[in-house]
């Protein structure tokens, strides 16, 4: 099974790229820029429509949530207009999509974990701009799977449990918002649970197609709960202290509670993420061991 994942130097694909190996049957070919750029179009299609894969899997995105209130074009162009364009090429080319999509499709509002089919509301552009994105990949490819996950770190990249044991090293306390919930998610359990996926397909099943789910680590976590924890295994005195969002403003808002229902992955797939906490420690474990 020949698969192509986009978004060579990102957290997800290198994740993918690692798990992969535990799969001999599926030969993982990651392409990022320079080979294409999701803002000039046509750029990706290309690329994909010569690789000939047998899957596509989505995981390039514009992700900085931030700037994006700021460049909504950029984001709108990338994460709706671009992902529309994949998916239509890998319809072109004969392959099946996984695209990779967020909980900030939803407003937060809920006060029990979204399943699939909860009414979408996104906050800032970020959010909208995935939810289009969403949009355009069901209109362009009826042979899709969508993956929304959330609150994504890994050993690779930037993301939040690196930022945390920077600070850790550096400073005698750090504050972080502990009115915020949803799933810490290890991008190596997402590689594992697309893998997942795969391997149903390899056994020429279709599960999934044409469906959208939620994969995201098991429990429900605060950022503060988060810093905590690696606080506590992470071998240094710092000090987390908990604020409130409004003691932390951010250009774009966030949902206060974004936990998704993965029970359809789980029933589908048989795959379930390992509990918030074993991933974060597995993570601060290997990251402290390679510093
Ligand atoms: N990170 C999270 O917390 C989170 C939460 C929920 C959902 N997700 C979704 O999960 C997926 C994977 O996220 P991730 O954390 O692995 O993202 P990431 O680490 O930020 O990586 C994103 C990748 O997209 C590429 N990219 C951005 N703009 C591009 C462009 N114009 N042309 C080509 N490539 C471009 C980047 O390439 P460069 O290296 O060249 O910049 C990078 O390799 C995304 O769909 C994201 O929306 C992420």
């Amino acid at each position: 099974m020949r698969v192509l994942v986009t978004g060579r130097d990102g957290q997800l694909a290198r994740s993918l790229a690692e798990r992969v190996q535990r799969h001999p049957g599926v030969a993982l070919q990651a392409m990022g820029r320079p080979e294409f750029d999701l803002l000039i179009a046509g750029s990706a299609a290309k690329a994909i429509i010569k690789a000939r894969p047998d899957i596509v899997i989505h995981a390039a995105a514009y992700t900085a949530v931030d700037q994006a209130e700021d460049e909504p074009e950029i984001a709108f162009r990338v994460n709706a207009a671009a992902a529309g364009e994949v998916a239509a090429a890998a319809r072109q080319a004969g392959a099946r999509l996984i695209h990779i999509s967020t909980d900030y499709v939803f407003d937060g509002a809920a006060a029990t974990p979204y399943r699939e089919d909860a009414p979408t509301n996104p906050l800032g552009v970020y959010g909208r701009s995935k939810l289009a994105g969403e949009e355009q990949v069901r209109a362009a490819h009826p042979d899709h799977v969508i993956v929304r996950t959330a609150w994504v770190y890994s050993p690779f990249g930037r993301n939040f449990v690196k930022t945390m044991m920077g600070l850790a090293a550096s400073r005698d306390s750090v504050q972080v918002v502990a009115d915020q919930h949803g799933n810490p998610s290890s991008a190596l359990d997402l590689a594992d649970g697309l893998l997942a996926i795969l391997g149903k397909w390899q056994a020429g099943g279709s599960e999934g197609r044409g469906r959208t789910y939620h994969l995201a680590g098991t429990g429900i976590a605060s950022w503060f709960a988060l810093a905590r924890l690696l606080a506590e295994h992470g071998g240094t005195a710092t000090r987390v202290e908990p604020i409130a969002t409004t003691d932390w403003p951010t250009r774009a808002p966030r949902p206060a509670y974004s936990a998704l229902d993965s029970g359809r992955f789980a029933a589908d797939f048989g795959f379930r993420m390992p509990a918030w906490q074993e991933s974060a420690r597995a993570t601060l474990a290997r990251l402290r061991a390679e510093t």
